[in-house]
C-alpha cells in the first residue's frame, strides 16, 4: 500500500459521519479505528486489519469449530444480568466487494464464556442480528476466556440477503497464544482498546457480494430534489440546498446538522 490515505481511511470517516450520534459531532472521541503493528492503539494506520479498499479482498473464512448451535436468540447484547467478565463492545460495518455498506446482513456471534466454556444446553453468549441501514453492527459481550489450546477469539457467521454465510473469527491483538495458535490469521485481528473499565474493539468485514460501485459512471438527474431532514440519501443521489447543488458521497440519512455545505464528507458541491 503506498502512503497516501487508503480508500478504507475516507470510507470510514465518511462512514463514521454518516452514523455519527449528536454526542459524537460535539466532540466526542470516536471508536478507535487506528491500531499499530500489535494491535494497540496510538494513532497509527491499521497495517493488520482488512481493508476495503478495492473491494478485492473479502474476509477470510475460518473453521466453524465444534460449538455452533442454531437459532440463537436476536439481539445486540450477549450480557445478563451479573454476568461476569470485563465488559466488550465490537463496531463495525459489514461491505460488499465495491466497498459500500451492506444493509440487513445477518451476523450471528457465539463465543466463550469468561472461563473459557461454551454453553451448549442453553443460549448464552450467542446471539444473532441484522446490519442497519449503514451496514453497521454492534455486539456487546464480554471478552471470552481462554479456550484449552486456542487463542482468544470469538465466533461469527454473516450473511446477506440470498448470499452464501460466512463463518470466521475474531481476534484480539497481543494475546501470548496468538503466536501458537495455528488458526490464528492477523488479518481477523480487530482494533481494540481499553475504555471505561472494559474493552471496544472495532472490525470491518467486506463479504463476496458483488456491487455497482458507488458514486460511479451513472449520470446522476440535473438538479434534484430539495435536501430534506429524514431523506435517505446513497451515494450520486443529487440535491439542492440554499441554491446550491450538491452530490451525494455516501449513503446515510440525513439529519439536522448534516446540511451539505456543513458536511463535507457526505456530500460535495457540484
Ligand atoms: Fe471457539
Amino acid at each position: 500500500m503506498d502512503g497516501h490515505p487508503s480508500r478504507k481511511t475516507v470510507l470510514r470517516a465518511a462512514l463514521a459521519a454518516g452514523v455519527a450520534t449528536p454526542a459524537a459531532l460535539m466532540g466526542v472521541p470516536a471508536l478507535a479505528r487506528t491500531v499499530t503493528a500489535d494491535g494497540t492503539t496510538n494513532g497509527a494506520a491499521p497495517p493488520l486489519t482488512p481493508s476495503c479498499d478495492d473491494g478485492d479482498d473479502p474476509t477470510p473464512p475460518q473453521m466453524e469449530g465444534p460449538y455452533f448451535k442454531p437459532n440463537s436468540p436476536r439481539r445486540t447484547s450477549l450480557l445478563e444480568s451479573n454476568t461476569p467478565g470485563v465488559r466488550l463492545t465490537v463496531t463495525g460495518y459489514v461491505f460488499g466487494l465495491a466497498c459500500r455498506p451492506l444493509s440487513g446482513v445477518l451476523l450471528d456471534f457465539w463465543q466463550a464464556d469468561v472461563n473459557g466454556a461454551y454453553d451448549n444446553v442453553g443460549f448464552r453468549f450467542r446471539g444473532h442480528q441484522f446490519t442497519g441501514e449503514g451496514g453497521a453492527f454492534t455486539l456487546t459481550t464480554i471478552v471470552p476466556g481462554l479456550y484449552p489450546g486456542r487463542t482468544r477469539h470469538l465466533h461469527v457467521k454473516l450473511q446477506a440477503p440470498g448470499r452464501p454465510v460466512l463463518t470466521t473469527q475474531l481476534y484480539f491483538p497481543g494475546e501470548p497464544r496468538n503466536n501458537t495458535d495455528a488458526l490464528f490469521d492477523p488479518r481477523l485481528l480487530m482494533t481494540v482498546r481499553d475504555a471505561g473499565g472494559g474493552r471496544e474493539a472495532a472490525f470491518d468485514f467486506v463479504l463476496d457480494v458483488p456491487q455497482t460501485p458507488g458514486p460511479g459512471p451513472t449520470t446522476p438527474p440535473p438538479g434534484g430534489s430539495t435536501w430534506a431532514v429524514g431523506t435517505a440519501y446513497r451515494p450520486g443521489d443529487r440535491v439542492t440546498y440554499g441554491g446550491a447543488a450538491y452530490t451525494c458521497l455516501q449513503g446515510h440519512t440525513a439529519q439536522p446538522g448534516w446540511e451539505p455545505p456543513r458536511a463535507p464528507a457526505l456530500w460535495r458541491a457540484g
